[in-house]
Formats: C-alpha cells, structure tokens, sequence
C-alpha cells in the first residue's frame, strides 16, 4: 500500500523515479509525486491522479541525480495536489515520501503549529518533513533518527536534505524498504518490482533499520532509544526473473496470473509431494511426525480473499486429519484477546507477506506463545520473517490488485497440509494416493477450466447488467462462493454478496428477483439434491441462475430459460473447491472488463494492505 522510490547516481534521477513509480502503482494510485536535489535545491513535482500524469506535468528542466517518489493510497486527507508525497518543511530544506500511518500525528501537528510551522496539507507524513528540518543534529542521520523518535505508528521513509546533497537516509518500521545496489548507482524502493529492472542484488531493511545510501554504497545502523548503532546488512542477489514483473502481450496483469495458474501450481507442488508415504512433504514447517501429530487443532488467519481460502483450507484439514480447524479474519482476531493454545498450529496465510493486520495477529499469537507457520508468497516479507516456519507458494510476482494465482498456490499449501497432518492420523496410504494422483494432475484440470474462458465471457457479459448478484454455495462451496462475490465485486464494482445456499430461505430470498442473478456453486457431493432443491425456489422467484457445477449433476428439470450452466472438470471431491473457483475469476474479469473497468487498479483499493 503506497510505493516508495529513490535514486541516486549518474543519470537524471526524475524519468528513473517516474518508471519506477510506474511499476509500484498498483500499491496506491491515488496520487504520486518525486523530488530531485537539483543545484538549485529541491525541486519537487506532486499531483492527484496517475503517474502517467504527473510524468505528462512534469517540467522540461526538472534536474537532479538525487530523488525520491511516491504513488500515494490515501489515509490521512483526501486524495489531491497538496496531500501527494513528497512533504517538505516551511523553507524547502527537506523532502520525505512515507509509506505507514504515523499514530500520533494530530499531536505533533498541534505542536508544530504551536512552534509556529505552517503545515499545509492534511497528512500525517508532513510533520516528519518539520522535524527532521527543526532537528538540531548535525547529520542527516542524526535528524531523522530524532524525527523517528518523536512518531509512534508505522513507516517506511525516504528524506533528502538539500545540506546533505550526496545521500538519502531511509527507514522501516512495519513498512517494507529495499536497497538496490547497481551499477554505480543506487536504488530504493519499498518493493522489488521497482528495482528488478535495475538490480537483482538488494538489501531488505529490518523493523527499526535506518540506513544511508550514497551513490557508492548504503550503511545500515540501528534505531534505538539512545540513538543509532551500526549494523552489518549485506546485500544479496534475488532469484526472480525481471520479466515476471511484466504483462508482456496481455491485455493486463490478471488476465495474465489467471493463466498463469497450471505454471504457478506445479511450482508449489514440486517436490513437496511424497509419492513414497503418500503424503505432503514440508520440510519448511520444522515439525517432525511427533510434534505434527501433538497438534490438537488449526487457526488459519488472513484477509480478504486470502481468509477465503483459509477457509477451504480449515475445510481440508478437517476432513483429511479429522482434527478442528477454522479459520478467521486476522483483522479481528488480535481485538478480541484470543485464547491462545501451544497445542494449536497457528496458521498464517497471505500473498504479499505484508498485510498489516495478518503480520500484527501473528505478533500476537507468538508473544502469547503460540507456534505460527506461513503459506506466503512473497519471499523475505515480513510474515515470512516472523512466522516459526511455514512455505513459500511460488506463484511468482502478483501484480493486480485481484488476487488469482497466489490464491490457487495458497489452497495447494493447504491440501499439503492437511495430507502431512492427516498422515501422521489416520488417512490411509489409499487415500493419500488418491490426494497426490489428482494434485498432480490438477494443474492439467485448471488448464481445462481456462479453456472455456470464451463461454465465460458470454455469461460475464450478461451478469456485468446486474446491479446486484448473490454467489451462494455450501460447506465447501461456501467459501468459494465468498471468493467469487468478492473478486466479483472488487473489479465490476457491483453488489456481490455471498451466502450459503442453505440460508437463502432464511432472509435474503426476499431479494431474489428477475433483475437479481445469482451464481450457484453445485458440485457433485453429498449436498447436491439440497442445492439443487434450492436453485428451484430461486427459479421458483424467476430469479436467473449461473450454476458452476459438474458434469452429471441433474439440475433436476429447471427450466432452460434463465439458466446457465458451466461444467468444472471434477478432481477428488476435497479438491474440487479451486477448480469450482477459476471460472469465477474469469466471470469476475470479463465483467469488468465489458464495464470498461481499470482491471488491475479498481479503485480505492491497493495491492498489498500495510495499514491497520
Ligand atoms: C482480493 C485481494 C485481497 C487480499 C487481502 C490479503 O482479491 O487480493 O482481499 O487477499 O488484502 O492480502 P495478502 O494475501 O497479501 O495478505
């Protein structure tokens, strides 16, 4: 949420802060700005809107080797000129871009406005620019270190000094911050998209690092109450292909993770399947049979669509090592003092490794003693670092807001889960071969399920008429009916509510009418005569109907008119949940896209959610 850029080096700093800003703007693209130390001090260039605007504004002479940027989702004040990063003090000495949400900002605005500081904009990112200009320290490092003193809340910052023309200093505390080291040059940014084209060999700041970068190299110190100590952070090189950060040929980043799906899945199942015991094969948990078959019960925490699949994946636990699970919105969990259990596996799920409020829950839970595992995409993220063990899903970078391919990945973390939990139970050599077989062969089913996108398209295209729509499905179709509403709703901006199929009768069928459709999901299981018995009393309403469903399930004579059907190739019925969930990205998509919709930016969202 919000993108930091900085750069120093040989070249014009402002057209390398703009592509890089361009490459973070699906963190916030509400508004973004950079400032450059020029000769004639700092210049700085902000506005509401697209970088590409601001890139459209940006004057001819706009000089500087030294800069940073920032593409803003807006927390504090609306999204206009004044509010964009950077901020500067009064008389334009210094220049700071922040990413994080700083807690005590309305006091130290009194403050400043009592010392007699004009503060201009409505942010709470302003006051830092105020006192790292008002600090007395004789080092830039010096300033920032007391500015941070003075804050409590979160942040990742970048600050220029028009007095200390050679240097950035930046700072993390809760927000992600990244040297990149280049060719006789330096890069910063708060995630590798913006880098990756420029270097590979970067440094991922801790919580409560600073650093100061020159165009010769970077120091790291640690921030502490009696000031800053160094600390010895080396750079490394990242494996990651500096085109997966590119749409290439597609039309946008979600059509392209959509189909991205069969090549993601295999890499998260690779060597994680063992044939030879029937089981998952996770080393990165660090639990050994014993310690696996002492956990008496699941908590699965995360938000969003990654709390969807959470659910579907306490679903698959349950069944496959008949232990509790379930799982819960990591937003709340921590708010209600939750009871917290050493023989419970704690289990953290999230794409970006960032999200403010799952990293905060498994704070909680480890202070309290609790034991927490991951399934993250994002390798050194935060909740990677902090969580006990867990696995890394290689779904490769996730660029769209929407999230597709981390999510397919996250399931399949479950499903290995629950086989590496369920074997050292009592699942069955039998069965745990039926689970392996139809893994291995579920990206070839997801290829199938991309296959009928042209069909999909027709049905999105008569859904996207719809002001309001119900997905509705049961037990492991509810969560995916939950997945469908929100990836619905998140890009076609339409009124997508999910409910189980069973409670229909109990309220929301008052709603049901020719204008309100509603996407069934009817697999082949033990429920499907109540689910069909529950499209009927829809029908029975004139109610349209999608059923996403298998092939064989008798609808039970509804009627043709008003209904469509879309088959999902079957897999072992505890995995059928992803497969009944792809079409409904593709319906989500298409929707949007008929709606002339900013697929990969919808708005007042952003990837990657670091603020509570
Ligand atoms: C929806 C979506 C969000 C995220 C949620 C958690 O498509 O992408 O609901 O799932 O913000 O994000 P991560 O997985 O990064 O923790």
């Amino acid at each position: 949420m919000c993108g930091i850029v900085g750069y120093l080096g040989p070249h014009q700093a402002a057209p390398l802060l703009l592509e890089g800003l361009g490459r973070l703007e699906h963190r916030g693209y509400d508004s973004a700005g950079v400032a450059v130390l020029g000769p004639s001090g700092i210049r700085t260039a902000k506005r509401a809107g697209r970088v590409r605007d601001l890139g459209d504004q940006l004057p001819k002479r706009f000089t500087g080797k030294v800069g940073i940027g920032h593409t803003r989702w807006a927390t504090h004040g609306p999204a206009n000129d004044t509010n964009a990063h950077p901020h500067v003090d009064s008389k334009e000495l210094v220049a700071v871009v922040h990413n994080g949400i700083i807690d005590n900002a309305a006091a130290l605005r009194d403050e400043l406005a009592e010392a007699g500081v004009d503060l201009v904009s409505d942010t709470d990112t302003e006051v830092l620019a105020h006192l790292v200009a008002r600090s007395e320290a004789d080092t830039l490092e010096g300033k920032v270190a007391e500015a941070l003193g003075r804050i409590d809340g979160t942040y990742g910052v970048a600050v220029v000094h028009v007095d200390f023309p050679d240097r950035i200093v930046v700072a993390r505390n809760g927000s992600p911050l990244i040297i990149g080291v280049g060719d006789k040059e330096m890069h910063v940014a708060s995630d590798l998209a913006a880098l990756v084209r420029y270097t590979t060999t970067v440094a991922h700041l801790d919580d409560g690092e600073m650093a100061t970068i020159t165009p010769n190299g970077f120091t790291t110190y640690r921030l502490g109450a009696s000031g800053i100590a160094a600390t010895d952070r080396r750079p490394a090189v990242v494996d990651i292909d500096p085109a997966s950060y590119d749409a290439g040929d597609h039309e946008s980043f979600m059509r392209k993770e959509i189909l991205e799906q069969p090549a993601a899945a295999e890499r998260v199942l690779r060597g994680r399947l063992d044939e030879r015991f029937a089981t998952g094969h996770l080393g990165g948990l660090n639990l050994d049979a014993r310690e696996l078959r002492a956990i008496r019960r699941v908590k699965i925490l995360g938000c969003g669509s990654a709390y969807y699949v959470g659910q579907m994946g306490a679903t698959l636990v349950e069944e496959l090592a008949r232990i509790p699970a379930d799982a819960e919105a990591a937003s709340e969990f921590r708010y209600r003092n939750p009871i917290i259990e050493p023989d419970t596996l704690y289990v953290a799920v999230s794409q970006s490794g960032e999200t403010i409020d799952t990293l905060l829950a498994v704070q909680e839970i480890r202070r309290k003693g609790g034991y927490a595992i991951g399934l993250v995409n994002v390798v050194g993220s935060a909740i990677a670092r902090e969580v006990d063990g867990g696995i890394y899903l290689h779904a490769g970078p996730e660029v769209a807001v929407a999230s597709t391919k981390a999510l397919t990945n996250m399931f399949l973390g479950f499903a290995m889960l629950a086989l590496q939990l369920g074997r050292v139970r009592d699942l069955s050599i039998a069965d745990g071969r039926r689970l392996i077989a139809a893994l291995e062969e579920l990206p070839g089913r997801i290829e199938q399920v991309l296959a009928t996108e042209e069909r999909l398209e027709a049905v999105a295209h008569r859904l996207a008429d719809a002001e309001s729509l119900f997905f509705v499905g049961r037990v492991r179709g509810f969560p995916v009916a939950r997945e469908g509403a929100q990836k619905f709703k998140e890009i076609s901006y339409r009124h997508a509510e999910a409910y189980q199929t069973s409670e229909l009768k109990h309220g929301p069928l008052a709603l049901i009418n020719p204008a309100v459709p509603t996407v069934a999901i009817v697999p082949a299981d033990e429920l499907v005569e109540r689910n069909v018995g529950a499209l009927h009393e829809i029908a029975a309403r004139n109610g349209p109907l999608v059923v996403v469903t298998h092939e064989g399930v008798d609808l039970g004579g509804l009627p043709a008119n008003g209904v469509e059907r879309i088959v999902v190739p079957r897999s072992e019925r505890e995995l059928d949940p992803i497969l009944l969930t792809i079409p409904l990205q593709l319906l989500a998509y298409h929707a949007a896209k008929r709606l002339g919709h900013d697929i990969d930016k919808p708005r007042n969202l952003a990837k990657s959610v670091t603020v509570e």
